[in-house]
């Protein structure tokens, strides 16, 4: 178990840090996510760890490294965000309050299990996430920052790498009998998924559309058009790659666990550790 602290260079990052802009904004829009989620994240395993009996010492050691590594994601997502705010787009920030509230009330007066089961919702796009950066988005990454490359990835990876935590403790604290497995290891755990993906699909499909439109109202006809091919490029290249592993978590069978890891990933995960190019310094936990 690893918390890896990258070595990224956050200094001259633009929004427009992809050749396809649109491509770029819509992973811009998706970056101020981990600043609301991750914290969030944080205080539902702080209040799932208080009610997880001892016995289960593995898993109480597996949520402590859940909890470091987002709050490592947290910090380097916040500090690329501050950069795409520092090249305007204002009216981000009437989005960002909306989510940041949600997340006050879904703590204040929504169950645990409830908030859980979102938390193992979110956590369910890691990994169909993890494989569209590391094996299907070349085209895309192709003459783009390194550096907000390496955000990406190194975000992904870590969430394939934890992918199984927030389900196992899902399952180790509702699905204790058969009925509950079916109940709320299935229906309740596929409920809680479905909200997680409307609620943040939303939040970040409107928050795409304002980069870009703030964008597009200063663009000629030509680039405008461009424009519009791009976010056809990027719409048909999700639902072309994450659509049918997003499926799959609607399976009574599904278990993170099973799922294999990315074309190298484990190589690359490798770069940000002890000896590495691109950490500075990791510590085991
Ligand atoms: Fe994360
Ligand atoms: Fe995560």
């Amino acid at each position: 178990m690893q918390v890896r602290a990258p070595k990224i260079d956050y200094a001259n990052i633009r929004p427009d840090w992809a050749p396809n802009r649109e491509f770029a904004h819509d992973r811009n829009a998706a970056s101020t996510i981990p600043t609301y989620v991750e914290p969030y994240l944080i205080k539902v395993m702080h209040r799932a760890k208080a009610a997880l009996p001892a016995e289960h010492a593995d898993l109480h050691k597996q949520i402590d490294w859940f909890i470091a590594q987002e709050s490592q994601h947290l910090r380097q997502h916040n500090a690329f965000n501050r950069r795409v705010r520092a090249a305007g787009y204002p009216g981000i920030a009437h989005f960002e309050e909306k989510l940041k509230q949600d997340y006050v009330e879904f703590l204040d007066k929504r169950s645990l299990k409830f908030n859980l089961a979102y938390s193992e919702g979110f956590e369910s796009m890691g990994p169909p996430a993890a494989a569209l950066w590391f094996e299907h988005s070349d085209d895309f990454l192709a003459g783009a920052d390194a550096e907000a490359v390496a955000l990406w990835k190194w975000h992904m990876a870590e969430e394939f790498e934890h992918r199984e935590i927030c389900h196992r403790l899902f399952m180790t604290l509702f699905a204790r009998t058969r009925w509950q497995r079916f109940w709320n290891g299935w229906l309740y755990r596929v409920y809680g998924f479905i909200c997680a993906v409307a609620h943040l699909g939303a939040y970040s499909r409107s928050v795409r559309t304002y980069l870009i439109a703030t964008d597009r109202a200063r663009m000629s006809a030509a680039e405008l058009k461009q424009s519009q091919d791009n976010l056809k490029a990027v719409s048909r290249h999700t639902r072309r790659h994450m659509l049918p592993s997003l499926l799959a978590v609607l399976s009574p069978f599904y278990n993170p666990a099973h799922k294999p890891p990315p074309r190298g990933i484990v190589e690359y995960l490798a770069r940000f550790e002890k000896g590495g190019d691109m950490g500075l310094g990791n510590q085991a936990h």
